[in-house]
């Protein structure tokens, strides 16, 4: 059939050669490792580790970020076997396209839209709240009505994402380099959390180290997870199951390595390099997140960590505030590259989406100057800020995990697929155990994806609904792909 016409790889690639629609190719690995640990470490790791720490898995809330690493790795490894066979902008859409076809491409990149964009408002509204704090803790409250927790208009995500889709715009280089300083700040204040906190660090504090289960009162309607409704399982906290179900949530903490393919069209040496940024990215945010959870459940009793900042309030436990002041800084300097880079992720994919003719072609055209798709990112700037100011989200960050599972199982099977239709490709990195691996990294995926509420499964059903209904009121009719079957338009 038609929609599932797929574009070939060649084509892919052969399209980036277009002059016209051309991005710079100027990153290296270490750019794209750096890339990866600005858009992975954030609300995972400054926020996520105390809460589930408190409330799911105790003090192993340690082996649940293994587990959750270990998931990410599979998907990761089937991301750079990809990535090094079409290294073109648009990473897991690009990648359907030449596999599965014109509508699941589609799917898959309204499916990222859901991923990036959202995530990126989430992340500006966080980094508002860090940011409100600060100023108060220096004696600088600002009014309700634009910042805190409930505001009218959050003015500090409006202005951070103002600030950020400028320097996308003034060139990748410039992003790369800005990402850099801030990366450097925010691995600096983890490593200190990490060093420090081992002076404080309590042995009774593990014990036990997977406290025994507890039922949680029954989570009822659509908050339920959906394996829970599906199997009528009672949910418990803590336990070994206890570690599971903390796997699902700090997932969210390991988002964004699959972003760094998404820059493969701009890397010098994509087939080396993309694979390595990756894998590296994903190895270190690990290390630092199984690091920074031992130390945090060692240095005060998990019962009493604090929900919205552990990390700093773990100092100021043990009587070292203005260690939590630093711990600060650095969290809205981490909040900070991670909202960077799903922007950048963002118009990458929209990008590819747009040369495709899927949306219009107008859009990808790349600024004569900086070299970067400066009018789709100025739209994307607007749309995210948009949802930043103006949307309350909280439970709507479930979605973001939901779309990023999706888009992994869609790779994974990919995988499996380009390796018998097209066994013939040059694939500089290869994923090991194939197809035992890609069949492991879907179930995986699934699994985690059943642990979500049936909420937020139905609000991803609409969303891809309506993206159904644009493909084929709009992009269906302006493919470049199948222009010659629909008559040339
Ligand atoms: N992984 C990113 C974070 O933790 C999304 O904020």
């Amino acid at each position: 059939m038609e929609i599932f016409r797929t574009k070939n790889v060649e084509q892919s690639i052969r399209d980036t050669e277009d002059p016209e629609h051309q991005l710079r190719k100027r990153l290296t690995a270490t750019d794209l490792t750096v890339f990866g640990i600005g858009v992975i470490v954030g609300t995972g790791i400054f926020v996520l580790t105390g809460q589930v720490a408190k409330q799911t898995a105790g003090p192993a809330v340690a082996v649940s970020f293994v587990i959750a690493g270990i998931v990410c790795g599979l998907a990761a490894l089937c991301y750079a076997e990809f990535a090094s066979t079409i290294p073109v902008a648009g990473s897991a859409y690009t990648f359907a396209f030449a596999t599965l076809g014109e509508f699941p491409a589609w799917v898959i990149g309204w499916d990222l839209i859901l991923e990036l964009a959202l995530a990126a408002a989430v992340v500006a509204v966080g980094w508002s709240g860090y940011f409100a704090s600060m100023l108060a803790s220096f004696g600088i409250p600002l009014p309700t009505s634009i910042a805190g927790e409930d505001p009218v208009v959050n003015v500090p995500a409006i202005v951070i994402v103002a600030i950020l889709t400028a320097i996308l715009v003034a060139g990748i280089k410039l992003s790369s380099r800005v990402n850099l300083i801030l990366v450097i700040t925010k691995v600096t204040v983890v490593l200190l959390v990490i060093v420090a906190g081992l002076f404080f660090i309590r042995a009774e504090n593990y014990t036990p180290f997977i406290p025994a289960p507890v039922p949680t009162e029954e989570v009822g309607g659509l908050n339920a997870p959906l394996i829970q409704v599906l199997f009528g399982i009672t949910p418990v906290a803590f336990g070994v199951i206890g570690i599971f179900s903390a796997a699902a949530i700090v997932f969210f903490a390991f988002i964004g390595f699959d972003i760094v393919a998404t820059a493969a069209e701009e890397t010098i040496v994509p087939q080396r390099d993309v694979p390595r940024g990756i894998l590296g990215s994903l190895a270190i945010c690990t290390f630092l997140y199984v690091a920074v959870s031992l130390v945090v459940v060692g240095m005060q009793r998990y019962s009493e960590l604090s929900v919205t900042a552990p990390l700093s309030d773990a100092f100021i436990s043990v009587g070292h505030a203005w260690l939590a002041t630093i711990i600060s800084v650095g969290a809205i300097a981490g909040l900070t590259t991670v909202v960077l880079v799903l922007l950048l992720g963002q118009t990458r994919v929209l990008f590819a989406m747009s040369r495709d003719g899927l949306m219009p072609r107008s859009l990808a055209t790349v600024h004569p100057r900086f070299g970067t798709p400066a009018r789709l990112t100025v739209v994307i700037g607007v749309v995210t800020m948009a949802l930043a100011g103006f949307v309350s989200f909280g439970e709507l960050a479930e979605l973001v995990n939901i779309g990023t599972l999706f888009a992994f199982v869609v790779v994974s099977i990919g995988v499996m697929i380009l390796r018998r239709t097209r066994p013939d490709l040059p694939r500089a990195f290869r994923a090991p155990f194939v197809p035992v691996l890609p069949v492991l990294s879907v179930l995986a995926c699934l699994y985690l994806m059943l642990n979500l509420p049936v909420e937020t499964w139905l609000r991803f059903v609409i969303w891809m609904v309506i993206g159904v209904v644009i493909y084929f009121g709009y992009s269906y009719w302006h493919s470049r792909t199948a222009a010659p079957v629909k008559g040339g338009r």
